[in-house]
Protein backbone atom coordinates (compact mmCIF):
# COMPACT_ATOMS: atom_id res chain seq x y z
CA UNK A 1 0.00 0.00 0.00
CA UNK A 2 1.54 3.64 -0.82
CA UNK A 3 2.36 5.62 2.24
CA UNK A 4 -0.13 8.31 3.28
CA UNK A 5 1.42 11.60 2.96
CA UNK A 6 0.73 13.75 6.05
CA UNK A 7 1.78 16.96 4.77
CA UNK A 8 0.23 20.35 3.66
CA UNK A 9 -1.54 20.61 0.32
CA UNK A 10 1.12 22.92 -1.77
CA UNK A 11 0.51 26.64 -0.79
CA UNK A 12 -1.87 25.39 2.46
CA UNK A 13 -0.37 26.16 5.67
CA UNK A 14 -1.53 25.07 9.56
CA UNK A 15 -2.68 28.31 11.46
CA UNK A 16 -1.04 26.60 14.81
CA UNK A 17 -1.46 28.14 18.25
CA UNK A 18 1.15 30.28 18.71
CA UNK A 19 0.15 31.89 15.75
CA UNK A 20 -3.38 32.58 16.74
CA UNK A 21 -2.67 35.76 18.98
CA UNK A 22 -1.60 37.63 15.48
CA UNK A 23 -4.73 36.42 14.04
CA UNK A 24 -6.40 37.58 16.58
CA UNK A 25 -4.64 41.21 17.39
CA UNK A 26 -5.61 41.63 13.19
CA UNK A 27 -9.00 40.72 13.92
CA UNK A 28 -9.08 42.86 16.88
CA UNK A 29 -7.78 45.97 15.29
CA UNK A 30 -9.85 45.37 12.18
CA UNK A 31 -13.07 45.03 14.13
CA UNK A 32 -12.63 48.21 16.34
CA UNK A 33 -12.13 50.32 13.07
CA UNK A 34 -14.98 48.67 11.19
CA UNK A 35 -17.57 49.46 14.54
CA UNK A 36 -16.13 52.89 15.04
CA UNK A 37 -17.24 53.50 11.15
CA UNK A 38 -20.60 52.04 11.98
CA UNK A 39 -19.66 48.95 9.49
CA UNK A 40 -21.42 45.75 9.78
CA UNK A 41 -20.42 42.14 9.70
CA UNK A 42 -21.01 40.47 6.81
CA UNK A 43 -20.08 36.51 6.17
CA UNK A 44 -20.48 35.27 2.57
CA UNK A 45 -19.61 31.05 1.62
CA UNK A 46 -16.66 29.73 0.94
CA UNK A 47 -18.22 28.30 -2.60
CA UNK A 48 -20.31 30.91 -5.07
CA UNK A 49 -21.14 30.33 -8.53
CA UNK A 50 -18.28 30.38 -10.80
CA UNK A 51 -19.71 33.10 -12.87
CA UNK A 52 -19.89 35.52 -9.75
CA UNK A 53 -16.11 35.62 -10.39
CA UNK A 54 -15.78 35.04 -14.12
CA UNK A 55 -18.25 38.00 -14.64
CA UNK A 56 -16.68 40.61 -11.64
CA UNK A 57 -13.36 39.94 -11.71
CA UNK A 58 -12.99 38.68 -15.06
CA UNK A 59 -12.39 35.98 -17.27
CA UNK A 60 -9.37 36.76 -18.39
CA UNK A 61 -7.88 37.93 -15.38
CA UNK A 62 -4.91 36.00 -14.17
CA UNK A 63 -7.29 35.60 -10.73
CA UNK A 64 -10.24 33.66 -12.82
CA UNK A 65 -8.29 33.27 -15.41
CA UNK A 66 -5.04 30.40 -14.04
CA UNK A 67 -5.91 31.10 -10.10
CA UNK A 68 -9.41 29.88 -9.30
CA UNK A 69 -10.38 26.43 -7.96
CA UNK A 70 -13.36 25.53 -9.71
CA UNK A 71 -15.27 22.70 -9.92
CA UNK A 72 -18.41 20.66 -10.36
CA UNK A 73 -20.53 19.66 -7.88
CA UNK A 74 -22.66 16.53 -8.15
CA UNK A 75 -25.42 18.01 -8.88
CA UNK A 76 -23.83 19.86 -11.63
CA UNK A 77 -23.25 23.16 -10.78
CA UNK A 78 -19.47 25.04 -11.44
CA UNK A 79 -18.67 26.51 -8.07
CA UNK A 80 -15.68 28.13 -7.25
CA UNK A 81 -13.64 28.75 -3.96
CA UNK A 82 -13.60 31.86 -3.31
CA UNK A 83 -10.62 33.84 -4.41
CA UNK A 84 -11.83 37.46 -3.27
CA UNK A 85 -14.64 39.16 -1.06
CA UNK A 86 -16.24 41.91 -3.32
CA UNK A 87 -18.50 40.28 -5.71
CA UNK A 88 -19.83 37.95 -3.10
CA UNK A 89 -20.97 40.63 -1.14
CA UNK A 90 -21.95 42.35 -4.00
CA UNK A 91 -23.48 39.31 -4.98
CA UNK A 92 -25.25 39.53 -1.58
CA UNK A 93 -26.33 42.80 -1.36
CA UNK A 94 -28.06 42.58 -4.05
CA UNK A 95 -29.71 38.88 -3.14
CA UNK A 96 -30.95 40.48 -0.06
CA UNK A 97 -32.49 43.62 -1.55
CA UNK A 98 -30.22 45.68 0.47
CA UNK A 99 -30.76 48.78 -1.32
CA UNK A 100 -34.04 49.39 0.37
CA UNK A 101 -32.10 49.81 3.65
CA UNK A 102 -30.22 53.18 4.07
CA UNK A 103 -27.56 53.95 1.83
CA UNK A 104 -24.56 53.68 1.98
CA UNK A 105 -24.45 49.74 3.36
CA UNK A 106 -21.26 49.36 4.89
CA UNK A 107 -20.17 45.68 5.38
CA UNK A 108 -16.79 44.25 6.51
CA UNK A 109 -15.48 40.89 6.35
CA UNK A 110 -12.66 38.47 6.97
CA UNK A 111 -11.94 34.59 6.31
CA UNK A 112 -10.16 32.43 4.32
CA UNK A 113 -9.78 32.82 0.19
CA UNK A 114 -8.15 30.63 -2.07
CA UNK A 115 -5.87 31.49 -4.86
CA UNK A 116 -3.82 28.29 -6.94
CA UNK A 117 -1.09 30.96 -7.37
CA UNK A 118 2.85 29.65 -7.51
CA UNK A 119 3.44 29.48 -3.85
CA UNK A 120 6.61 31.90 -3.15
CA UNK A 121 7.15 34.28 0.16
CA UNK A 122 4.02 35.65 1.02
CA UNK A 123 1.57 33.73 -1.31
CA UNK A 124 -0.54 30.86 -0.68
CA UNK A 125 -3.50 28.68 -2.03
CA UNK A 126 -5.54 29.23 0.88
CA UNK A 127 -4.91 32.79 2.50
CA UNK A 128 -6.78 35.07 4.83
CA UNK A 129 -7.79 38.59 3.91
CA UNK A 130 -9.93 41.13 5.85
CA UNK A 131 -11.97 43.86 3.82
CA UNK A 132 -14.39 46.45 4.04
CA UNK A 133 -17.15 47.90 1.28
CA UNK A 134 -19.08 50.44 0.98
CA UNK A 135 -22.38 49.67 -1.40
CA UNK A 136 -24.89 52.85 -2.88
CA UNK A 137 -22.90 55.67 -2.28
CA UNK A 138 -20.09 57.14 -5.37
CA UNK A 139 -19.65 60.56 -3.41
CA UNK A 140 -15.75 60.87 -3.27
CA UNK A 141 -15.83 61.34 0.33
CA UNK A 142 -16.23 57.42 0.44
CA UNK A 143 -13.08 56.76 -1.69
CA UNK A 144 -11.16 58.45 1.14
CA UNK A 145 -13.01 57.23 4.23
CA UNK A 146 -12.19 53.58 2.93
CA UNK A 147 -8.57 54.71 2.56
CA UNK A 148 -8.68 56.38 5.93
CA UNK A 149 -9.82 53.08 7.86
CA UNK A 150 -7.36 50.93 6.03
CA UNK A 151 -5.08 53.55 7.05
CA UNK A 152 -5.91 53.41 10.48
CA UNK A 153 -5.77 49.47 10.68
CA UNK A 154 -2.32 49.07 10.03
CA UNK A 155 -1.13 51.88 12.05
CA UNK A 156 -3.22 50.36 14.98
CA UNK A 157 -1.14 47.24 14.17
CA UNK A 158 2.02 48.97 14.63
CA UNK A 159 2.84 49.50 11.27
CA UNK A 160 5.10 53.00 10.64
CA UNK A 161 6.24 54.27 7.11
CA UNK A 162 3.48 53.82 4.88
CA UNK A 163 2.59 55.54 1.86
CA UNK A 164 -0.40 55.03 -0.16
CA UNK A 165 -0.26 54.85 -3.81
CA UNK A 166 -3.49 56.41 -5.91
CA UNK A 167 -4.74 56.37 -9.16
CA UNK A 168 -7.80 56.50 -10.98
CA UNK A 169 -8.53 53.99 -14.15
CA UNK A 170 -11.82 55.89 -15.15
CA UNK A 171 -14.92 54.68 -15.67
CA UNK A 172 -17.03 53.06 -19.74
CA UNK A 173 -16.66 56.26 -20.73
CA UNK A 174 -13.25 57.28 -20.82
CA UNK A 175 -11.46 54.25 -20.12
CA UNK A 176 -11.83 52.69 -23.90
CA UNK A 177 -10.64 55.67 -25.62
CA UNK A 178 -7.62 55.50 -23.36
CA UNK A 179 -7.39 51.66 -23.67
CA UNK A 180 -7.01 52.32 -27.57
CA UNK A 181 -3.75 54.94 -26.92
CA UNK A 182 -2.71 52.47 -24.56
CA UNK A 183 -2.93 49.78 -27.36
CA UNK A 184 -1.50 52.10 -30.12
CA UNK A 185 1.73 52.25 -27.69
CA UNK A 186 2.17 48.68 -26.71
CA UNK A 187 1.89 47.19 -30.31
CA UNK A 188 4.43 49.37 -31.70
CA UNK A 189 7.13 47.96 -28.93
CA UNK A 190 5.55 44.53 -29.22
CA UNK A 191 8.41 42.26 -29.57
CA UNK A 192 9.44 43.89 -25.92
CA UNK A 193 7.01 42.04 -24.01
CA UNK A 194 6.57 39.17 -22.23
CA UNK A 195 4.56 36.01 -23.74
CA UNK A 196 1.71 37.01 -21.54
CA UNK A 197 1.46 40.96 -22.32
CA UNK A 198 1.50 40.08 -26.23
CA UNK A 199 -1.72 37.94 -25.09
CA UNK A 200 -2.70 40.79 -22.58
CA UNK A 201 -2.44 43.23 -25.81
CA UNK A 202 -5.24 41.82 -27.30
CA UNK A 203 -7.09 40.93 -24.61
CA UNK A 204 -7.01 43.61 -22.01
CA UNK A 205 -3.53 46.15 -22.65
CA UNK A 206 -4.28 47.93 -19.41
CA UNK A 207 -3.55 44.35 -18.10
CA UNK A 208 0.26 45.09 -18.74
CA UNK A 209 0.59 47.63 -16.52
CA UNK A 210 0.60 45.40 -13.86
CA UNK A 211 2.87 42.75 -15.42
CA UNK A 212 5.97 42.28 -12.67
CA UNK A 213 8.23 41.15 -15.63
CA UNK A 214 10.73 43.11 -15.97
CA UNK A 215 11.39 43.61 -19.70
CA UNK A 216 7.89 44.73 -19.65
CA UNK A 217 8.29 47.35 -16.77
CA UNK A 218 10.75 49.14 -19.24
CA UNK A 219 8.16 49.16 -21.57
CA UNK A 220 5.49 50.41 -18.84
CA UNK A 221 8.21 52.72 -18.01
CA UNK A 222 7.57 55.41 -20.71
CA UNK A 223 3.56 54.39 -21.45
CA UNK A 224 0.66 57.42 -21.85
CA UNK A 225 -0.75 57.99 -18.52
CA UNK A 226 -4.78 57.29 -17.85
CA UNK A 227 -4.69 60.19 -15.44
CA UNK A 228 -4.13 62.44 -18.25
CA UNK A 229 -7.17 60.97 -20.33
CA UNK A 230 -9.94 60.90 -17.77
CA UNK A 231 -13.22 61.93 -18.45
CA UNK A 232 -14.49 65.32 -16.79
CA UNK A 233 -16.86 63.02 -14.65
CA UNK A 234 -13.86 60.96 -13.34
CA UNK A 235 -11.43 63.72 -13.28
CA UNK A 236 -13.68 66.22 -11.02
CA UNK A 237 -14.67 62.91 -8.80
CA UNK A 238 -10.59 61.69 -8.63
CA UNK A 239 -9.70 65.33 -8.06
CA UNK A 240 -11.99 65.44 -4.50
CA UNK A 241 -10.80 62.15 -3.46
CA UNK A 242 -7.28 63.59 -4.14
CA UNK A 243 -8.72 66.72 -1.82
CA UNK A 244 -9.86 64.84 1.04
CA UNK A 245 -6.66 62.45 1.48
CA UNK A 246 -4.90 65.85 1.64
CA UNK A 247 -7.09 67.56 4.21
CA UNK A 248 -6.90 64.10 6.05
CA UNK A 249 -3.21 64.77 6.25
CA UNK A 250 -2.66 60.98 4.81
CA UNK A 251 0.80 60.60 2.97
CA UNK A 252 -0.56 59.62 -0.73
CA UNK A 253 1.85 59.28 -4.35
CA UNK A 254 0.47 59.33 -7.83
CA UNK A 255 0.89 56.25 -9.40
CA UNK A 256 -0.54 56.97 -12.80
CA UNK A 257 0.46 52.84 -13.55
CA UNK A 258 -1.63 51.73 -11.20
CA UNK A 259 -4.09 49.50 -12.31
CA UNK A 260 -5.05 46.38 -10.20
CA UNK A 261 -5.90 43.00 -11.37
CA UNK A 262 -10.03 42.77 -11.31
CA UNK A 263 -11.66 43.55 -13.85
CA UNK A 264 -14.56 45.55 -11.51
CA UNK A 265 -12.76 48.73 -10.75
CA UNK A 266 -13.92 52.24 -11.96
CA UNK A 267 -12.26 55.64 -10.98
CA UNK A 268 -10.28 55.45 -7.73
CA UNK A 269 -8.12 52.27 -7.26
CA UNK A 270 -5.50 52.37 -4.33
CA UNK A 271 -2.91 50.58 -2.66
CA UNK A 272 -1.13 50.93 0.85
CA UNK A 273 2.34 50.25 0.88
CA UNK A 274 4.97 49.73 3.51
CA UNK A 275 8.41 52.13 2.66
CA UNK A 276 11.65 52.17 3.66
CA UNK A 277 12.82 55.21 5.23
CA UNK A 278 14.37 56.38 2.00
CA UNK A 279 10.58 55.75 0.59
CA UNK A 280 11.41 52.90 -1.28
CA UNK A 281 8.16 50.64 -1.76
CA UNK A 282 8.31 47.27 0.40
CA UNK A 283 5.17 45.57 -0.71
CA UNK A 284 1.47 46.21 -0.62
CA UNK A 285 -0.96 45.72 2.46
CA UNK A 286 -4.34 46.45 1.27
CA UNK A 287 -5.43 47.17 -1.73
CA UNK A 288 -8.78 48.53 -3.01
CA UNK A 289 -10.80 50.61 -4.59
CA UNK A 290 -14.14 51.74 -6.90
CA UNK A 291 -16.18 49.38 -8.45
CA UNK A 292 -19.37 51.52 -9.72
CA UNK A 293 -20.09 48.72 -12.40
CA UNK A 294 -19.98 45.85 -10.11
CA UNK A 295 -23.57 45.34 -9.83
CA UNK A 296 -24.46 45.59 -13.64
CA UNK A 297 -21.94 43.10 -14.12
CA UNK A 298 -23.79 40.73 -12.07
CA UNK A 299 -26.92 41.71 -13.64
CA UNK A 300 -28.24 43.93 -10.74
CA UNK A 301 -29.37 47.46 -10.96
CA UNK A 302 -26.78 50.34 -11.35
CA UNK A 303 -25.41 50.70 -7.70
CA UNK A 304 -21.81 52.46 -7.17
CA UNK A 305 -19.46 50.79 -4.82
CA UNK A 306 -15.92 50.98 -3.11
CA UNK A 307 -14.02 48.99 -0.37
CA UNK A 308 -10.69 47.46 0.08
CA UNK A 309 -9.15 44.22 1.47
CA UNK A 310 -5.83 43.20 2.91
CA UNK A 311 -3.77 39.83 3.24
CA UNK A 312 -3.51 39.09 6.71
CA UNK A 313 -0.45 36.54 6.33
CA UNK A 314 1.58 39.03 4.80
CA UNK A 315 0.84 41.39 7.60
CA UNK A 316 1.05 38.98 10.18
CA UNK A 317 4.55 37.84 8.59
CA UNK A 318 5.78 41.45 8.84
CA UNK A 319 4.53 41.88 12.67
CA UNK A 320 6.46 38.61 13.58
CA UNK A 321 10.07 39.84 11.63
CA UNK A 322 9.65 43.44 13.46
CA UNK A 323 8.40 41.56 16.45
CA UNK A 324 5.48 44.15 16.99
CA UNK A 325 3.49 43.91 19.74
CA UNK A 326 0.22 41.40 20.25
CA UNK A 327 -1.37 42.29 23.59
CA UNK A 328 -1.92 40.85 26.57
CA UNK A 329 -2.34 37.39 26.57
CA UNK A 330 -5.06 35.11 27.94
CA UNK A 331 -4.75 35.49 32.02
CA UNK A 332 -2.27 33.02 32.94
CA UNK A 333 -3.95 30.51 35.72
CA UNK A 334 -2.03 31.03 39.20
CA UNK A 335 -3.95 28.29 40.63
CA UNK A 336 -3.56 24.42 39.21
CA UNK A 337 -6.20 21.75 40.55
CA UNK A 338 -4.48 18.18 41.31
CA UNK A 339 -6.34 15.37 41.86
CA UNK A 340 -6.11 11.78 42.91
CA UNK A 341 -8.79 9.14 42.89
CA UNK A 342 -11.78 8.17 40.51
CA UNK A 343 -14.23 10.02 42.65
CA UNK A 344 -11.76 13.31 43.68
CA UNK A 345 -11.25 13.64 39.92
CA UNK A 346 -15.13 13.92 39.20
CA UNK A 347 -15.41 15.99 41.99
CA UNK A 348 -12.64 18.29 40.65
CA UNK A 349 -14.05 18.62 37.39
CA UNK A 350 -17.31 19.66 39.08
CA UNK A 351 -15.25 22.57 41.46
CA UNK A 352 -12.88 23.25 37.66
CA UNK A 353 -16.59 24.57 36.68
CA UNK A 354 -17.28 26.76 39.54
CA UNK A 355 -14.02 28.46 39.34
CA UNK A 356 -15.03 29.19 35.54
CA UNK A 357 -17.99 30.72 37.09
CA UNK A 358 -16.06 32.68 38.87
CA UNK A 359 -14.12 33.70 36.31
CA UNK A 360 -10.78 32.62 37.90
CA UNK A 361 -8.44 31.16 35.50
CA UNK A 362 -7.21 27.30 36.57
CA UNK A 363 -4.95 24.72 35.03
CA UNK A 364 -5.22 21.01 35.45
CA UNK A 365 -4.66 18.23 34.25
CA UNK A 366 -7.36 15.74 34.28
CA UNK A 367 -5.81 13.01 32.62
CA UNK A 368 -2.94 12.30 34.62
CA UNK A 369 -3.31 9.73 37.12
CA UNK A 370 0.06 10.44 39.70
CA UNK A 371 -0.04 13.37 41.92
CA UNK A 372 4.03 13.84 41.40
CA UNK A 373 3.28 14.20 37.82
CA UNK A 374 0.74 16.88 38.20
CA UNK A 375 3.04 18.63 40.80
CA UNK A 376 5.61 18.95 37.98
CA UNK A 377 3.72 20.28 35.80
CA UNK A 378 2.38 23.24 38.38
CA UNK A 379 5.82 23.63 38.90
CA UNK A 380 6.55 23.79 35.40
CA UNK A 381 4.15 26.42 34.94
CA UNK A 382 5.56 28.41 37.78
CA UNK A 383 2.29 28.56 39.17
CA UNK A 384 2.34 29.18 43.29
CA UNK A 385 -1.08 27.72 44.38
CA UNK A 386 -1.94 24.04 44.09
CA UNK A 387 -4.94 22.91 45.25
CA UNK A 388 -4.95 18.62 46.14
CA UNK A 389 -7.86 16.59 45.84
CA UNK A 390 -7.90 13.12 47.30
CA UNK A 391 -9.29 10.33 48.90
CA UNK A 392 -9.80 11.59 52.12
CA UNK A 393 -10.98 14.95 50.89
CA UNK A 394 -12.95 14.11 48.40
CA UNK A 395 -15.21 11.82 51.45
CA UNK A 396 -14.19 14.89 54.12
CA UNK A 397 -15.77 17.86 51.58
CA UNK A 398 -12.52 19.53 52.30
CA UNK A 399 -9.08 20.55 49.68
CA UNK A 400 -5.94 20.78 50.36
CA UNK A 401 -4.13 24.03 49.07
CA UNK A 402 -0.30 23.66 48.77
CA UNK A 403 2.03 26.97 48.42
CA UNK A 404 4.72 25.90 46.13
CA UNK A 405 7.31 28.37 47.25
CA UNK A 406 7.01 27.65 50.49
CA UNK A 407 6.15 23.87 51.15
CA UNK A 408 3.35 25.02 53.48
CA UNK A 409 0.09 23.24 53.08
CA UNK A 410 -3.87 24.01 54.21
CA UNK A 411 -7.02 22.95 54.70
CA UNK A 412 -9.94 24.57 53.30
CA UNK A 413 -13.60 23.46 53.19
CA UNK A 414 -14.79 22.63 49.89
CA UNK A 415 -17.45 25.02 50.27
CA UNK A 416 -15.07 27.95 50.80
CA UNK A 417 -12.60 27.54 48.37
CA UNK A 418 -13.85 29.76 45.48
CA UNK A 419 -13.96 32.41 47.56
CA UNK A 420 -10.55 31.96 49.91
CA UNK A 421 -8.70 31.29 46.29
CA UNK A 422 -10.16 34.66 44.77
CA UNK A 423 -9.34 36.12 47.86
CA UNK A 424 -5.53 34.81 47.72
CA UNK A 425 -4.67 35.67 44.26
CA UNK A 426 -6.04 39.05 44.33
CA UNK A 427 -3.45 39.89 46.82
CA UNK A 428 -0.01 40.27 45.02
P1 LIG B 1 -6.39 41.83 -4.20
O1 LIG B 1 -5.36 42.88 -4.41
O2 LIG B 1 -6.53 40.79 -5.24
O3 LIG B 1 -7.78 42.59 -4.02
O4 LIG B 1 -6.16 41.13 -2.81
C1 LIG B 1 -6.06 41.90 -1.63
C2 LIG B 1 -4.89 41.42 -0.80
O5 LIG B 1 -5.02 40.04 -0.55
C3 LIG B 1 -3.53 41.56 -1.48
O6 LIG B 1 -2.98 42.85 -1.29
C4 LIG B 1 -2.71 40.51 -0.76
O7 LIG B 1 -2.17 41.04 0.44
C5 LIG B 1 -3.72 39.46 -0.38
N1 LIG B 1 -3.56 38.28 -1.23
C6 LIG B 1 -4.02 38.09 -2.49
N2 LIG B 1 -3.64 36.89 -2.96
C7 LIG B 1 -2.93 36.29 -1.95
C8 LIG B 1 -2.28 35.03 -1.79
N3 LIG B 1 -2.29 34.12 -2.75
N4 LIG B 1 -1.64 34.77 -0.62
C9 LIG B 1 -1.63 35.67 0.37
N5 LIG B 1 -2.24 36.88 0.29
C10 LIG B 1 -2.88 37.18 -0.85
C11 LIG B 1 -8.95 41.99 -3.73
O8 LIG B 1 -9.07 40.84 -3.41
C12 LIG B 1 -10.14 42.94 -3.77
N6 LIG B 1 -11.34 42.18 -3.44
C13 LIG B 1 -9.92 44.10 -2.82
C14 LIG B 1 -11.09 45.03 -2.79
C15 LIG B 1 -12.06 45.05 -1.86
N7 LIG B 1 -11.34 45.96 -3.69
C16 LIG B 1 -12.47 46.57 -3.35
N8 LIG B 1 -12.92 46.02 -2.26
Amino acid sequence: MAKLNFQNLTGMHDVLPEDQVYFKKVQKGVESVANYYSFEKIETPILEYAEVFQKAVGDDTDIVGKEMYTFRTKGGDLVSLRPEGTAPVMRSYLEHGMHNLPQPVKLWYIGPFFRYERPQAGRFRQFHQFGFEVIGEQNPSIDSQVIQMSYDVLKELGFKNLSIEINSIGDSECRPYFKKILSSYFKSRRSSLCPDCQRRLKENPLRILDCKEEKCQRVKAGAPQITEHLCEKCHAHFKEVLEFLDELELPFTLNPYLVRGLDYYTKTVFEIVETSEDGKSLGTLIGGGRYDNLSKMLGGRETPGCGAAAGMERIISLMKTREMKTGPKQEEPKIFLAQLGQMAKRKSMKLFEEFRDAKIPVAESFSKDSLKAQLRTANKMNIKWVLIFGQKEALEEFITLRDMETGVQKEIKLDKVVEEMKEKISKK
